[in-house]
């Protein structure tokens, strides 16, 4: 299985996040910013990783640079989505992003894996939560790090 992660990230949480989940996928890491469509296209399961800004937007990057995505070529393809947020601070709009992303690549005929319990997790509404599930893997380093390592082992096992 050949796999890229793609990520955009302001304050660096999530390339760190990216990096530890390539580092067990044995995947490749390419920031949104510089990514090009060949980049997404060319592995058999891609991996999304964005942080949630604003009340419940796209990180910047990936706003500026959202054209990449939608012009690859993803019918039928893997991917994965995992999302960084704050539910303490933004309990009413936790990880949305991730929900946003999820969105672009099921209108592109991707087929979404990874969808995780949102038990274990304290917020409102997420735009990411559907049927009663996280679209992707939930990760908040700001207030649930200690929770990060196990919750990637446990994503990167059904992954693969
Ligand atoms: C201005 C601002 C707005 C944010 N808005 C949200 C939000 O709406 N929902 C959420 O879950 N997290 C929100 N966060 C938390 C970030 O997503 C979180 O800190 C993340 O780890 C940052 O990732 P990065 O370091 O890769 O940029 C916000 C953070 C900031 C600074």
């Amino acid at each position: 299985m050949s796999v890229t992660v793609i990520y955009g990230s302001d304050g660096g949480t999530t390339r760190s996040v990216a990096s530890r989940i390539a580092k067990r996928l044995e995947a490749k890491t390419v920031d949104i910013k510089s990514a090009r469509p060949a980049d997404l296209e060319g592995c058999s399961l891609l991996v999304l990783g964005v942080p949630t800004y604003g009340d419940g937007t796209l990180q910047a990057d990936w706003e500026d640079n959202i054209e990449t995505l939608r012009s690859a070529r993803l019918a039928n393809k893997k991917v994965a989505i995992f999302g960084l947020g704050d539910q303490e601070t933004y309990p009413e709009s936790f990880v949305d992003a991730m929900g946003i992303l999820y969105d672009e690549v099921v209108e592109l005929g991707a087929e979404v894996v990874g969808a995780t319990d949102t038990d274990d997790y304290s917020y409102v509404t997420s735009f990411a939560e559907r049927d009663g599930k996280f679209v992707g893997l939930a990760i908040d380093e700001d207030t649930q790090s200690s929770k990060t390592g196990k919750r990637i082992a446990s994503w990167v096992a059904q992954l693969v």
